[in-house]
């Protein structure tokens, strides 16, 4: 007899994991499965987020950030490191180190909320009376069956055609956060999130740097002119970008990876690397599912198709996070699982959509919410725009960062706050005010009307707004 739960969850990622934690929060006997495995086998949930996106990615951003500025800014400070040397096998293993905790914290909080963890493969079977019966499959084998499933499968990194991840020299997001050694030389195809992080990384570290991108426009679905200011930043840090290239022939041999590409006045060159990265957007994971004997309807891309609401073609049936449309983020994965559990438990849940903020984590950040100048333009909505420069707020310069801006964008008529878009130090925090007024349909006029500590660079968000209607103080 298999074991009975009300919801089955597939996936413990940060969609995966939350959901389950919200539906036994709401009473509910659950059961997730998650088939990540550590470097002993061990079970490892968290996801990609964990282990392999969003948490290793940032402690090595940190690490990179601390030499970059040991090696190039606190001589302005007055303080002088001789022999400044770095140890990448001890960054790498300080990251790991992270990556453990959350894995452990992880597991701790599923046991708190009395989730039965399972390791191993989750798969459809068939549908039973009032549920379906799902197969795991990992050191042992066995059968549960849920009255709801929620798959939160996740996603995983594209390769070119012909050109398959080694993680050796050729590198997907994994690989890419654990090269042993600096590489002279580092190619990135792709000039999106994980392009210019992970380029960051390793340009701080000391790799000559160099990212491909196949469309003529740099970060195309950012505001232009928060992306004209990121790039001349990245610039001249020394990436190396170029846009509009057509990659083709990408060979491995002992000298390392050479690229051969058309450049955008249709050149023939040739890049050749030690190491090349390949980030050029990710598949949804839905092959290991089963997804086919119960009927659960896929798109052309694999992705679970689902409504507004995350629910699938299936009865009981539902689908969050990166297996689903929308944009692949893990507050996008975690909404969306605490609201289905919640439409499990008979509430309301809700996402909003329009408030997802995006976070770009170089030096200088790139945060945003809402719509882009181009977007209200090409929609014809009539707006107001301020922004407002960190080099005129007081703790940016004591910081020493004063790269970049904070811009609003407001309804002509009713001023409600349509878009908020900031390039600068700690852009990644700064947003949370934004993202806190959009959803309260704030006036650029309330942002600017509330009052914010000094010195902080909270206050050039205070500025901008103050600037939609022209009446900024400091600049
Ligand atoms: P996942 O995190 O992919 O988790 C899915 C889980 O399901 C995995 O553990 C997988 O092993 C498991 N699984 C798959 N199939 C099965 C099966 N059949 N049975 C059992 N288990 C299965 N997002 C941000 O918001 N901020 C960031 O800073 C950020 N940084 C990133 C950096 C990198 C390098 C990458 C690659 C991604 C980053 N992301 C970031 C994106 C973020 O990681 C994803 O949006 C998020 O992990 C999606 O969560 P999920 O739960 O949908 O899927
Ligand atoms: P991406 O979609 O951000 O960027 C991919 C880039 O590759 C695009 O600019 C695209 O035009 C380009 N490209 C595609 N095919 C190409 C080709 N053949 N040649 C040259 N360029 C090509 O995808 P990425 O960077 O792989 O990241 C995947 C997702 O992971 C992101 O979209 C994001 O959702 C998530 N992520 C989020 C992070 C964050 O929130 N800070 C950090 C890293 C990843």
């Amino acid at each position: 007899m298999s074991k009975q739960f009300d919801v089955i969850v597939i996936g413990a990622g940060p969609g995966g994991y939350i959901a389950a934690i919200r539906a036994a929060q709401l009473g509910m006997q659950v059961a997730c499965i998650d088939e990540w495995k550590n470097d002993k086998g061990g079970p490892a949930p968290g996801g990609t987020c964990t282990n392999v996106g969003c948490i290793p990615s940032k402690a090595l951003l940190q690490s990179s950030e601390h030499f970059d500025q040991a090696s190039h800014h606190f001589a302005e400070h007055g303080i002088a490191v001789k022999g400044l040397s770095m140890d990448v096998a001890t960054m790498i293993g300080r990251k790991d180190k992270v990556v453990k905790q959350n894995n452990e914290g992880i597991l701790y909080l599923l046991k708190k909320n009395k989730v039965s963890f399972f390791h191993g493969r989750g798969s459809f079977v068939k549908a039973v009376e009032g549920g379906y019966e799902i197969l795991v499959t990992g050191a042992a084998s066995e059968t549960l069956t849920g009255k709801q499933v929620i798959v939160a499968t996740g996603s995983r990194a594209r390769a070119l055609p012909g050109t398959p991840f080694d993680e050796e020299n050729i590198l997907s997001n994994d690989g890419a956060l654990r090269i042993g050694t600096v590489p002279k030389k580092l190619g990135l195809i792709g000039a999106g999130v994980i392009g210019l992080e992970m380029g960051s990384v390793w340009r701080r570290l000391g790799s000559d740097v160099t990212i491909l991108e196949g469309l003529p426009t740099f970060l195309g679905a950012v505001d232009e002119q928060i992306a004209k200011e990121a790039h001349k930043a990245f610039v001249k840090q020394g990436l190396k970008i170029e846009l509009g290239v057509a990659v083709g022939d990408i060979k491995t041999g002992k000298k390392g990876v050479s690229v051969a590409y058309t450049n955008a006045k249709g050149e023939a060159q040739a890049l050749l690397v030690d190491k090349l990265i390949v980030s050029v957007g990710r598949y949804a994971n839905t092959e290991g599912l089963n997804a086919e004997v119960v009927g659960l309807t896929l798109d052309e891309r694999g992705l679970v198709v689902v409504d507004d609401d995350c629910k699938t073609n299936l009865p009981g049936v539902w689908a969050v996070g990166d297996v689903v449309r929308g944009p692949m983020l893990a507050h996008k994965a975690e909404e969306e699982g605490v609201a289905v559990a919640e439409r499990i438990a008979g509430q309301h849940g809700h996402v909003n959509f329009n408030t997802v903020p995006w976070v770009i984590y170089t030096s200088p950040e790139i945060a945003w919410v809402g719509q882009t100048e181009q977007q209200l333009k090409a929609s014809g909505r009539t707006y107001k725009a301020g922004t407002f420069p960190f080099l005129a707020n007081g703790r940016a310069r004591a910081l020493g960062d004063t790269t970049g801006m904070v811009k609003f964008l407001a309804d002509a008529v009713t001023d409600e706050i349509l878009g908020v878009h900031i390039v600068g130090p700690m852009a990644s925090e700064l947003i949370a005010e934004a993202v806190v007024a959009m959803e309260f349909r704030a006036s650029s006029e309330d942002i600017a009307r509330i009052c914010h500590a000094h010195p902080s660079l909270s206050e050039a968000t205070k500025e901008a707004a103050l600037a939609v209607d022209k009446r900024s103080l400091n600049f």
